[in-house]
């Protein structure tokens, strides 16, 4: 399978939203559709196409079909120790029928680059203890950093 990531455009909204809040799409692999409203969907989209905002997303596109089969959504903010700002990966998704073909980590290497290009001085991100399938990639293209996430509670 031949594909080409690129960042996010306009005419993407339709096929996103799909892979985002659609059946078989990354919020209901977290099982959070009663959270994510058409409201916040609308709005995170249009922070990635905005410029001024430090909301990304990079999308892989299948060149045999040209659909989108993948995304990868990350951040850039200060970080206290550092001069450089900090670059977080928010969200990692392919498509079921395309797993196992090298999308997901294209995906991670492309947010690696465009770090790179944004100055940041870090790339990281979180996974559920449980999610061993991400894990086998993530072991394969960066390191545990021996931090534990806590959140306020709800
Ligand atoms: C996690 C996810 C993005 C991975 O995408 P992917 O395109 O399948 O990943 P890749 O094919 O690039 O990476 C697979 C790598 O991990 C390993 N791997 C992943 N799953 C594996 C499995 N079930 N068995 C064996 N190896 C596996 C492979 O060895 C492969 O390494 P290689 O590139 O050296 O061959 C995808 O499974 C997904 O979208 N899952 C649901 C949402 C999710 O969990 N997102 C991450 C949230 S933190």
């Amino acid at each position: 399978m031949s594909v080409v990531i690129r960042p996010i455009e306009a005419k993407d909204k339709e096929e996103w939203v799909n892979l985002w809040t659609g059946p078989g799409g990354y919020i209901e692999f977290y099982k959070s559709l009663d959270k994510i409203t058409p409201e916040i969907t609308n709005t995170t989209f249009e922070r990635f196409l905005d410029s001024n905002d430090p909301t990304y997303c990079n999308v892989a596109i299948d060149s045999s079909t040209n659909k989108i089969i993948g995304f990868a959504t990350y951040l850039t903010h200060r970080n206290t120790w550092t001069i450089e700002d900090s670059c977080y990966l928010n969200d990692l998704f392919v498509c079921e029928s395309n797993r196992l073909g090298g999308v997901g980590r294209k995906l991670i290497n492309s947010v690696y680059e465009d770090a790179d290009k944004l100055g940041c001085g870090k790339t990281y991100w979180h996974t559920q203890f449980e999610n061993h399938r991400a894990q086998l990639l993530y072991t394969k293209v960066g390191v545990k950093d021996g931090f534990l996430k806590y959140s306020r509670p709800e």
